[in-house]
């Protein structure tokens, strides 16, 4: 394997998908009870598998864990639970080798109280270089106008140290100490942090409770300008450090205070959109797109460079803060009737069981999330429908281990079941041994095989990633629709948000002539015509139809997809007698890994063209006999008609029918360097003909 799958384009975030996950609960290799890299490194190709490309870890550093170890103790190390630095490493290394990148945290605001930084300074005199990295005074009076954010734990965000004989300033956890960015020499340690960890090969930081870092009279404290400013100076610095990193903004805050992270660009290149949150689960238990579109209609522009973050669940409680007060009664009824499933201003539950477990609006949430501007993150466990503790304290319940099969700790961890990090969830609807991994592998209607479908499908379209939103007006409000579009990509997105069948009828008047194809099944639908386009939807169905431009329109060759790049000096023919190492080999099993008619219950390991069956002089369509090496099992065989097309028939067949589209293919024959697409035959019009052809020649064969 190459040391380096990345592709070198410096706006890669756009076409990611995230997966947010936590180092402590994800695989533990040594048998301690605690998850570490060792262990995630292991798991690897399960992430690749699912076909993520992103890596959000929650925080890794050495910390007294009051916080989940957001109470950084060390800013340039690794917690040794978590292993070591050179283990970090070794990870990064290995997910690069898969071409999966890695965002880690940075802890902006503040320390853990046992961090060096606030030992020295509350033992230093007032006034000392040492006293001034964290925020001081005489009086717990200051600031009076900024929020508590943790108001079940905390009263005040002042706190009494009696070594220093002062007040200390935190809006977190009275044990994390915020940071004093007035003092230049704090700017510089954190530097010195930024610059460890993205030399060292770390794509992204996600910068943590960003608006708060500077407090001044007078002001809620946050989103402050000094703050901006802070952050375009960050940003210069990354700029002229390093290539092809990212700054992702964690502003809990209204779209207008979001964007401001963004600062034209000259900031941080993505921010997380926290109000369409609550509202992705206000429009599907109240049946009404309302809460989605007016807070898009409230979202302003963003810089072509920039990016949303978009998700449902992660590792905090889902948070209330960015509703109105009505709104937040309404979530806590929908969602949170016990009073232990509430915390602070949020709900503690992971995504399934906030759902009831009902797999249809699961899936229309993730179908939402991901089809909505932004970059979708995924919560680690949510592709197979974990379930939650409401019992465990703070945030615990949402955080615990990994369910990987139904063996003894859900296959997490070897060691003694009392010694784990957070207890497994045994409870009788979400139990780890029938909700995990491995079941999920060995059925393809499960979840995990679902979503595995999404991304691939999600992936074959830059539209989604970096297309413009265009909403649909539809009388009835319980469809949400719009228009994704993308150079000459346009996806038009039809959900149902109620538990009933719906109608609606659809104003495509400016893709008139286009034919919609649905890109699960590659169906085609009726070319839109004059009239108001019809659609009924079952209950909390969704579609995705790729619109194709309408005949006679001029037409680009796409180009730059997510599709594997197969380049060689060879021709069609040498193509597909190369070996199971061959390019056309390598980019099988991603490709039948998505098809509705492969059989096998594993994964495609690796594939090779055992036989070609030329349909005419030319083997250019033809048939193939794939042999293909399940993850487990025995091999299989499969007939794959094949096919090389080119120019616009190339760019019709990839509007007309994606989903059977294999790779973009370079390759040199007799006619050249050519360029364009391997599909799979059936796709390809010709090849109808061709097979027509023959049948009509042994008829006559027979006959003569
Ligand atoms: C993190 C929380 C953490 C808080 C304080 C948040 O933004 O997501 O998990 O408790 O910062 O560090």
């Amino acid at each position: 394997m190459p040391a380096n799958e990345l592709v070198d384009d410096p706006l890669w975030y756009k076409d990611a998908i995230f997966y947010e996950l936590r180092v402590r609960s994800f695989y533990d290799s040594n048998g301690d009870g605690i998850g570490d890299f060792p262990g995630l490194t292991e798991k690897l190709d399960y992430l690749k598998e699912l076909g993520v490309t992103t890596l959000w870890l929650l925080p890794f550093y050495p910390s007294p864990m009051k916080d989940d170890g957001y109470d950084t103790a060390d800013y340039l190390d690794v917690h040794p639970d978590c292993g070591s630095l050179a283990d970090f490493r070794h990870f990064l290394k290995e997910a690069h080798r898969r071409g999966l990148r890695v965002v880690t945290e940075l802890v902006l605001n503040h320390t853990s109280d046992q961090h060096p930084w606030f030992q020295r300074a509350r033992h230093a005199p007032p006034g000392s270089h040492e006293r001034d990295f964290y925020v001081w005074s005489d009086t717990p009076t200051k600031y009076k106008e900024a929020r508590i954010i943790f108001k079940d734990f905390e009263h005040s965000n002042w706190t009494w140290d009696h070594e220093a004989k002062a007040y200390y300033w935190h809006r977190f956890y009275s044990h994390q100490p915020d940071l004093n960015f007035d003092n230049p020499a704090v700017k510089r340690a954190l530097m010195r942090a930024v610059d460890f960890w993205l030399a060292m090969g770390v794509d992204g930081l996600r910068l943590d409770a960003v608006p708060y870092l500077y407090e001044r009279d007078g002001t809620t404290c946050e989103n402050l300008p000094e703050t901006h400013v802070f952050l375009n100076e960050l940003r210069r610095h990354v700029d002229k450090k390093h290539t092809n990193k990212m700054l992702l903004a964690e502003a809990n805050q209204w779209p207008e205070d979001a964007v401001a992270y963004f600062d034209h660009g000259k900031s941080c290149h993505m921010a997380f959109h926290f109000p369409i949150m609550p509202r992705l689960f206000m429009s599907v238990r109240t049946e009404d797109r309302f809460p989605l579109t007016d807070i898009w209609a409230q979202t302003p522009a963003i810089p072509d460079a920039c990016q949303w973050a978009l998700f449902l669940r992660n590792h905090d409680e889902l948070t209330l803060e960015m509703v109105t007060d009505e709104e937040r009664d309404y979530m806590y009824r929908a969602y949170a009737q016990e009073n232990r499933m509430r915390i602070n201003l949020g709900i503690r539950r992971r995504l399934a069981p906030l759902l009831g477990n009902n797999r249809r609006t699961i899936e229309l949430m993730n179908a939402l999330l991901f089809s909505l501007p932004g970059t979708p993150v995924l919560y680690y466990g949510d592709e197979i429908g974990m379930g939650d503790n409401v019992y465990l304290g703070d945030r615990d319940g949402v955080r615990t281990p990994m369910q990987w099969s139904p063996d003894r700790n859900a296959g997490f961890s070897r060691a003694n079941p009392q010694k784990l990090i957070l207890p497994t969830i045994i409870d009788h609807e979400y139990h780890y041994q029938s909700v995990n991994v491995e079941a999920q592998e060995q059925n393809r209607h499960s979840l995990l095989w679902w979503m595995r479908r999404l991304i691939a499908l999600r992936k074959q379209f830059r539209a989604f990633g970096r297309g413009a939103i265009d909403f649909l007006q539809p009388d009835n409000p319980r469809i949400i629709a719009f228009v994704r579009s993308f150079e000459d990509e346009s996806i038009l997105v039809v959900a149902n948000l109620s538990r009933f069948v719906q109608h609606v009828e659809l104003d495509l008047g400016s893709h008139r002539g286009a034919i919609p194809v649905e890109l699960f099944g590659r169906t085609s639908f009726p070319a839109i015509g004059d009239r108001p386009y019809s659609l009924s939807l079952g209950s909390h169905v969704f579609y995705w139809f790729a619109l194709t431009a309408p005949a006679g329109a001029s037409v680009h060759p796409a180009s730059d997809s997510a599709l594997p790049k197969l380049d060689t000096d060879g021709d069609w023919e040498s193509l597909l007698t190369d070996d199971a190492a061959g390019p056309l080999a390598r980019a099988l099993p991603g490709y039948l890994a998505t098809c509705p008619w492969f059989s096998s219950k594993a994964r495609p390991k690796t594939a090779r063209i055992v036989e070609v069956i030329p349909l005419t002089e030319s083997t250019n369509p033809c048939i193939t006999l794939v042999e293909v090496e399940p993850s487990e099992g025995d091999p299989e065989r499969y007939l794959l008609p094949l096919g090389f097309v080119t120019d616009v028939a190339a760019h019709e067949l990839r509007q007309r029918a994606p989903g059977q589209v294999i790779a973009e293919l370079s390759l040199v024959d007799a006619s050249g360097q050519r360029r364009g697409i391997v599909c799979d035959a059936t796709a390809d019009l010709r090849f109808g003909r061709l097979l027509l052809a023959i049948i009509e020649r042994r008829r006559r064969i027979k006959g003569e």
